[in-house]
């Protein structure tokens, strides 16, 4: 039997995604009118409200997503100033069963609206990553456990630490389904040569073919070991370079790590007489993604990007819009179609930017749903709260996208 979570609270959490379905409605500012979430636009949207109400709206609204990212309160120990009204009972409440109530709804909600092909991402640190991750693989089911990545949120562990300096955190990736999932892609390859020869390799002969581009200089040369580097290849005749080509086929001995055929068609020799090779074309594909993100964006990077734009600091820890780049980028769904991102914990809006950003590099087209409470912002910015926060930055985002869409703001009322 798979590993499972208890907490006191544990069966009125899971409730949680069923009750409430009709305890709230979307209204514009004044909160007078309500509205229908348009289902035919895939416009630009910022729900303002508590989120489990708004995965509710969505849930009923039929929308599906491609892409969910979220990056939720760590359990650090602060005050859970977003509890929502269910929880009440819970409100003052800093511990772990407190917090995986919180969570349990939510995550429900979120499989529900993700479509067959989707995926959704989470951000968490130490202190949370195995709870979540046995909660999310009870309700997502162990198979569709993508993976975890490791993300360095900073270059240096501060001296604040107190027994272990913290700079790696998590990225759960649940699948809704794996099986129709598709493969997530690493960045491409930017290296245009690659060696030939690898100590842990035997040595076995190969043939220089006539023909094979030299950037040495052109002259006659005599059999021997060259080195490359650390590693050496012995050319087992004498030869010559005439016009920067091989005049002749060579036999070379050495730690070969290709054939002879790849060798063949790639191999060249550099200007001091060692062996290199060019990467075939589709070895430039892009491979499987890995799970090391240790030289992505950090904080650091995502706090100059806010304060770039506003000039001031606006909110502490915004996750860099740089590394949500490369999520989006890692998921290559079908072309064509409107790829639908959500973000409930949505903060700064940096996957607003993000998205942007994205779709300015690679064309694909993609939309953004952000939900954010109305939580005080306690930075002392002018933004008062951190929904008036996420509803500029998506603004500033769009001014720079290159199709122009508006921006969608609806506000969650309680029934
Ligand atoms: C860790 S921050 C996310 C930061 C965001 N990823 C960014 O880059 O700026 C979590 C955010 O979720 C918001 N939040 C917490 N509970 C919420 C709830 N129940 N409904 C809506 N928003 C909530 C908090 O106000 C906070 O802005």
């Amino acid at each position: 039997m798979a590993a499972r979570l208890d907490w006191s609270g544990k069966s009125d959490a899971f409730a949680l995604a069923e009750n409430g379905k009709a305890s709230a409605l979307l209204c514009d500012e004044q909160k007078t009118e309500a509205l229908a979430l348009s289902l035919a636009s895939q416009e630009p949207v910022v729900l303002v409200g508590d989120n489990l109400n708004g995965l509710h709206i969505l849930a009923n609204s039929g929308l599906q997503y491609h892409f969910i990212y979220i990056d939720p309160p760590y359990n650090s120990g602060q005050q859970f100033s977003y509890f929502d009204k269910h929880g009440s009972s819970l409100k003052n409440d800093l511990s772990e069963d407190a917090w995986l109530t919180m969570m349990t709804p939510r995550m429900i909600l979120a499989k529900k609206i993700l479509r067959e092909d989707g995926v959704m991402f989470i951000s968490i640190d130490e202190r949370e990553v195995g709870a979540l991750t046995l909660l999310l693989r009870e309700i997502f089911g162990r198979e569709n456990h993508i993976g975890t990545l490791k993300w360095k949120k900073k270059r240096k562990s501060s001296f604040l630490d107190k027994h272990l300096g913290n700079v790696i955190e998590y990225i759960l990736i649940f699948a809704k389904d794996a099986k129709k999932f598709p493969r997530l892609l690493g960045e491409k390859s930017k290296d245009i040569t690659r060696p030939v020869l690898n100590a842990s390799n035997q040595i076995v002969e190969r043939i220089l073919p006539a023909g094979t581009t030299a950037k040495a200089r052109d002259g006659k040369y005599s059999a021997g070991p060259r080195k490359n580097k650390t590693l050496e290849a012995e050319f087992l005749q004498d030869f010559e370079i005439r016009n920067g080509k091989l005049v002749s086929d060579v036999p070379v001995r050495g730690r070969f790590r290709i054939s002879q055929d790849k060798l063949s068609q790639t191999v060249f020799i550099t200007p001091k007489l060692g062996l290199r090779r060019h990467v075939l074309a589709e070895e430039l594909a892009r491979k499987h993604a890995s799970d090391d993100c240790t030289n992505w964006p950090t904080n650091e990077d995502g706090e100059q990007e806010l304060r770039k734009v506003f000039g001031e600091r606006v909110f502490d820890y915004p996750k860099p819009a740089g590394m949500l780049c490369q999520l989006l980028d890692m998921c290559q769904f079908q072309p064509n179609e409107e790829i639908l991102c959500l973000d409930f914990f949505a903060g700064s809006a940096s996957l607003a930017e993000a998205v942007v950003l994205q779709n300015n590099k690679d064309g694909i087209q993609r939309s953004f749903t952000l939900i954010q409470n109305t939580e005080p912002n306690l930075t002392g910015s002018r933004f008062a709260t951190i929904a008036d926060l996420t509803i500029e930055r998506s603004r500033v985002s769009l001014q720079n996208q290159n199709k122009m869409s508006n921006l969608k703001v609806y506000f969650i009322k309680e029934k």
